[in-house]
């Protein structure tokens, strides 16, 4: 559709989540800074997180030995420059998180307090509220935005972007809120930073909020710009069972909960992750997620459980106090029973392609935070380490961002095939997690393909709103994971093919960048 009005800014961050808010505040010296949000600013992926921030900040630590760790849980996929980068600048840029005002738990000697999780050798990961890291940094930030001259638009799905001689010059956008230019409009700004978050609503049942639907890898599929490693997206193994059928946004169990002690056991009480790897229970998150879905195939069971009966009332209810409200509310007490948990889509490794700078194929275009590929992650991310990513590549995109006056011209690829009608959600979620969920083969990958092709080939024409728009980004990026898991014949990471059940470095360490052209994916 045609924009109905256009505002002017010099930079546009899209997602109010930490590499959004990150970005938009360390922009400011560029000019006319506009931050614009699908929902509330608070409602995005960055309030949930629970475990903390990955750093090496504790005396027996090194950024080395956390480079190890997550080179090790990215089974031979991370580009190690990008992970340096990573663990070199994380310690700096955890403390001026705490100058902008977070307040992470502390020892009784007021050091910051490191907790463990899946995959690391040291305790390195900052928390605050116990397990409610994200909702701190999340305020903390938000606080210094309000304290800020930046404009901030809520309530507005991001559309297309805008292209002016190949250069990113903008994007349309559809605004339901009240009070602000209603429609769909665009905001004509040199540099587009995509910070829109995850896809796990791809998925039936995830830990990601309702808002995570991949708008910003659909985007710059339509964009041209190159996606990669899609077909790596993480299950995280602990999330609360709700019954065989839950659906939506489902409570997550923090991986902190086992670095404190808690452990896996079957439905006999025997510990299944002993002697399956080192770490048994912190061994890195994909090991885990496959030894559950394993025991669970070799018992029948429709989950495992969570014993973390020996932590004790106390810390309960001070190291976990989220989890535990969670685990009440269900009708569950951690500190008498053991949770029932069962894994659940989590974290996109892959996604749009970028340099160290947060630079996309797309001049102009950057990306941060989950919606991007930095190459840290490999086939599999480490623990923790997301909000680090979204933490300092925002600083490093604000620090690369050149502004170019341009004109800003529309470019969509959205006209040929109209949109789905939201009614499909679910259709949608149902193939992936029937086919491109933990486990898959090349006969359900080839189902899903054709079911989710059909689902477009018989789509009837609905007019623009949200959730059509939702709806047929959820169907562009599973049709793009399913694309990436057909080809991938091999077991890497969270990549799990029951019919390729080896790692093969000989002819697949390497990565697979998926673009939308003319002819399709
Ligand atoms: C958790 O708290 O287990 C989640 C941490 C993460 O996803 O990195």
């Amino acid at each position: 559709p045609e924009p109905g009005w256009t505002v002017e800014a010099d930079v546009v961050v899209v997602g109010s989540g930490i590499a959004g808010l990150v970005t938009a505040l360390r922009c400011r010296s560029h000019g006319r800074v506009l931050l614009v949000t699908k929902a509330l600013l608070d409602e995005g992926s960055t309030r949930w997180a629970q475990g903390g921030i990955a750093a090496a900040l504790g005396p027996d630590d090194s950024p080395e030995e956390h480079l190890t760790d997550t080179l090790t849980a990215g089974v031979g996929l991370c580009d190690e420059g990008a992970v340096r980068t990573l663990v070199t600048e994380g310690p700096g840029a955890v403390r001026r998180l705490i100058e902008v005002g977070t307040e992470f738990d502390r020892t009784a000697e007021g050091e910051v307090a490191l907790t463990r999780e899946g995959g690391h050798h040291r305790r390195r990961i900052a928390h605050a509220g116990g397990d409610a890291t994200g909702a701190e940094i999340s305020r903390a930030l938000l606080a210094a935005l309000k304290e800020s001259d930046i404009e901030v638009i809520e309530h507005a799905l991001v559309l297309d972007l805008l292209i002016d001689e190949g250069r990113a010059a903008g994007i349309t956008l559809h605004v339901m809120g009240e009070g602000q230019p209603g429609g769909v409009g665009a905001v004509r700004a040199s540099a587009v930073v995509l910070a829109t978050g995850g896809l796990g609503q791809v998925f039936s049942a995830t830990t990601n909020p309702s808002v995570s639907t991949g708008d910003g890898v659909a985007l710059a599929l339509r964009a041209g710009a190159a996606v990669t490693d899609l077909e790596f997206v993480q299950f995280h193994p602990t999330v609360l069972w709700l019954g065989d059928g839950a659906r939506g946004q489902q409570p997550l169990i923090s991986e902190a909960v086992r670095g404190e002690g808690a452990h896996l056991i079957d439905h006999s009480g025997a510990r299944f992750m002993v002697g399956r790897h080192d770490l048994a229970e912190l061994a890195p998150r994909d090991v885990v997620a496959k030894g559950i879905m394993t025991r669970m195939r070799e018992s029948g069971a429709s989950h495992m459980l969570l014993d973390g009966r020996h932590l004790g009332a106390r810390t309960w209810e001070s190291r976990f106090p989220t989890i535990l409200a969670a685990c009440r509310h269900h009708g569950i007490d951690p500190v008498v029973e053991p949770i029932p948990v069962v894994p659940a889509a989590h974290y996109a490794s892959g996604g749009i392609r970028t340099d160290l700078n947060g630079r996309t194929s797309v001049p102009g275009l950057y990306a941060c935070g989950e919606v991007a590929c930095t190459g840290v992650h490999g086939a599999n991310r480490l623990a923790s380490n997301s909000l680090l990513e979204g933490l300092v590549f925002a600083e490093r995109i604000a620090a690369a961002i050149a502004t170019v006056p341009g004109r800003g011209v529309a470019e969509s690829r959205f006209t040929g095939g109209g949109l789905l009608d939201p009614s499909s959600r679910g259709e949608i979620q149902r193939i992936m997690t029937s086919y491109a969920g933990v486990l898959r083969n090349a006969e359900g990958l080839a189902a899903a393909e054709r079911e989710l092709a059909g689902m477009a080939a018989g789509a009837a024409r609905v007019a623009p709103c949200v959730e059509a728009w939702e709806v047929t980004n959820l169907h562009t990026v599973a049709t793009a994971i399913v694309a990436a898991a057909r080809r991938r014949a091999e077991t890497r990471g969270s990549h799990w093919r029951e019919d390729f059940p080896e790692r093969d470095d000989a002819g697949w360490r390497g990565h697979l960048v998926t673009r939308l052209t003319d002819e399709g994916l």
